[in-house]
């Protein structure tokens, strides 16, 4: 395999690459490290405190004139920062608010947002001087498609785009991040990500809120000496970093009370996926999936988490004892690059903290959750089935689906696609990929599916709820169920893994439009980017 020399200046340079780059792309090896960090400066498990990201308080609200709702107003400056991750050297960020991860909004179903995300960014990237233009995607959201954080509709630095979020679904994590088109993944790296969340009454009532409801945003990092992030996506096949980080913080430890915790975890890795568990073997509790409650709670010992996935699960602490330290461990995954830590994500720490037994959530484990209309869907309504392939380009060695890739959407003028669903129609989609060597976790935008077989079987047991993202792995054919509503227009489908995504594993769909229709909520012209004039 050969190694670029781009590769080899984002890394920081001194001297071979890390054995895992070398020896990709056969699959998952031992290697020492990816970071370029001296012994003492490297940072090791369970050393730094739990942290969350703050929640974003809208400057404004007010009232929707056409239909009473009522509307916050956000107001997000993405811009260059320096975040504290490493024990002593800080290290260079781009974050929404300069934050590593940006701020989590909260807000209740039925509440729009309008977000104003400024971009303050530099004009290059420190690390590969590519342009820092945006797209900002919120991922789990039916937004209109101007609205989208389509890859292409970007916001230069010096400019704003006001995004408008509906929020009439049900509860559910979602995210949102840089779709800028084709530095995604550097861009999401760099820390342009973060939690959004939205309420409702029977989660309410259900599953624990406040500081029992706990946002895990997990990544994975490599470092340069200075501290800098550094970047090897090994020829566009995937970044494995050596530093597990949750919340912007190496391996935390968290304190606990002896009751039931929530916690909405994101694997916002820009490549690797995960296996969680817990050093106990007790289970972890799945309560959520991408696009909100599962029907039927599902009790696992681990499960397959793919960047962008989004799994919500329920921890009974009640039983451990005071100072016991319960390990939240990682069994990664075929084709990931594992290290010396990477087994293991963050540690919990029982303290004796007197519970409040008046808050009903503290004990309970709800059984029967939520129906979402993705979950009700029954394969007899699909009016049409489409398959897909993922696969490597041999002679390109691009990423594609069909063959196709974003590339030939812009070659098009925007205009081609690769599916054209009816306006609120049922389809099913299958996905084949055919490659022992690869797995591609597939997010559709818009719609929420349900998965109805992998290879030919049921689904796994923690994946029977809502998503907007497959775990595709080797050898695997995944067929999806979804119903095309409530927007038309295009909108994307791609591989979530980003280095995928950017080199060119993203395509289009059109819904409810005919081919002749398409400036009809047209992604790049329909909403525009404005010139900022504020500073700061
Ligand atoms: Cu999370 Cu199209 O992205
Ligand atoms: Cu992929």
């Amino acid at each position: 395999m050969t190694i670029s020399r781009r590769q080899v200046l984002l890394i920081g340079g001194l001297g071979a690459l890390g054995a895992g780059a070398a020896s990709l792309p056969t699959g998952a090896v031992e290697a020492k490290s990816a970071s370029r960090l001296s012994d003492s400066e490297m940072p090791r498990p369970f050393q730094t405190p739990f942290v969350q990201a703050p929640v974003l308080e809208p400057y404004a609200t007010g009232t929707d004139p056409s239909d009473g709702l009522p509307v916050n107003y956000y107001r997000v400056t993405q811009k260059a920062a320096t975040a504290q991750i490493l024990p002593r050297l800080t290290t260079p960020i781009l974050g929404y608010n300069g934050l590593f991860p940006g701020p989590t909004v909260s807000l209740d179903q039925g509440t729009k947002a309008v977000m104003r995300i400024r971009n303050q960014l530099p004009a290059q990237h420190a690390l590969d001087g590519h342009g820092l233009s945006t797209s900002t995607h919120l991922h789990g959201s039916a937004s209109l498609p101007q609205y989208d954080g389509y890859a292409s509709d970007i916001t230069h630095p010096g400019f704003y785009k006001d995004y408008y979020y509906p929020n009439f679904q049900q509860a559910r994590t979602l995210w949102y991040h840089d779709h800028g088109v084709h530095f995604t993944a550097l861009n999401a790296y760099s820390g342009l990500a973060a939690q959004y969340h939205i309420h409702d009454p029977l989660e309410r009532q259900l599953l624990p809120q406040g500081r029992y409801d706990v946002a895990l945003t997990i990544s994975d990092a490599m470092f340069a000496a200075s501290g800098a992030l550094g970047y090897d996506d090994n020829s566009h096949s995937g970044l494995w970093g050596d530093v597990i980080l949750v919340n912007g913080q190496p391996w935390p430890a968290m304190k606990v009370q002896k009751r039931v915790y929530r916690f909405r975890v994101l694997n916002a890795s820009i490549s690797r996926s995960l296996r969680p568990m817990l050093s106990t073997g007790d289970p972890l509790v799945v309560v959520g999936t991408d696009s909100g409650l599962v029907p039927i709670a599902q009790h696992v010992a681990n499960y397959r988490h793919a960047g962008a996935e989004r799994y919500e699960v329920l921890i009974d602490f009640r039983k451990y004892k005071t100072g016991q330290r319960i390990e939240l461990r990682n069994l990664s995954n075929k084709n990931n690059v594992d290290y010396n830590y990477t087994n293991k994500i963050m540690a919990f720490e029982v303290t004796d903290e007197p519970v409040d037994t008046s808050d009903p959530t503290w004990n309970q484990l709800p059984t029967t959750l939520a129906g979402s209309e993705a979950m009700q869907l029954t394969s007899g309504q699909s009016v049409k089935t489409r398959r897909f392939r993922v696969k490597r380009n041999d002679t390109t060695n691009m990423w594609t689906i069909n063959d196709d890739s974003w590339q030939d959407v812009i070659a098009s003028g925007y205009k081609k696609v690769v599916a054209d669903p009816a306006i609120d129609s049922v389809e099913i989609w299958e996905f084949e990929n055919r490659s022992g060597g690869w797995f591609h976790p597939l997010h559709i935008h818009l719609v929420d599916f349900q998965i109805i077989s992998r290879n030919g079987r049921a689904p796994f047991a923690y994946e029977r709820g809502p998503k907007d993202v497959v775990y595709i792995g080797e050898d695997e054919t995944v067929r999806l169920l979804m119903k095309f509503t409530p927007h038309k227009g295009v909108y994307m489908m791609h591989c979530h893994n980003l280095p995928h995504e950017d080199h060119d594993m993203m395509v289009q769909f059109r819904v409810g439009l005919a081919a002749t229709d398409v400036d009809y909520n047209d992604p790049m012209t329909a909403a525009k980017a404005v010139w900022d004039n504020e500073k700061d």
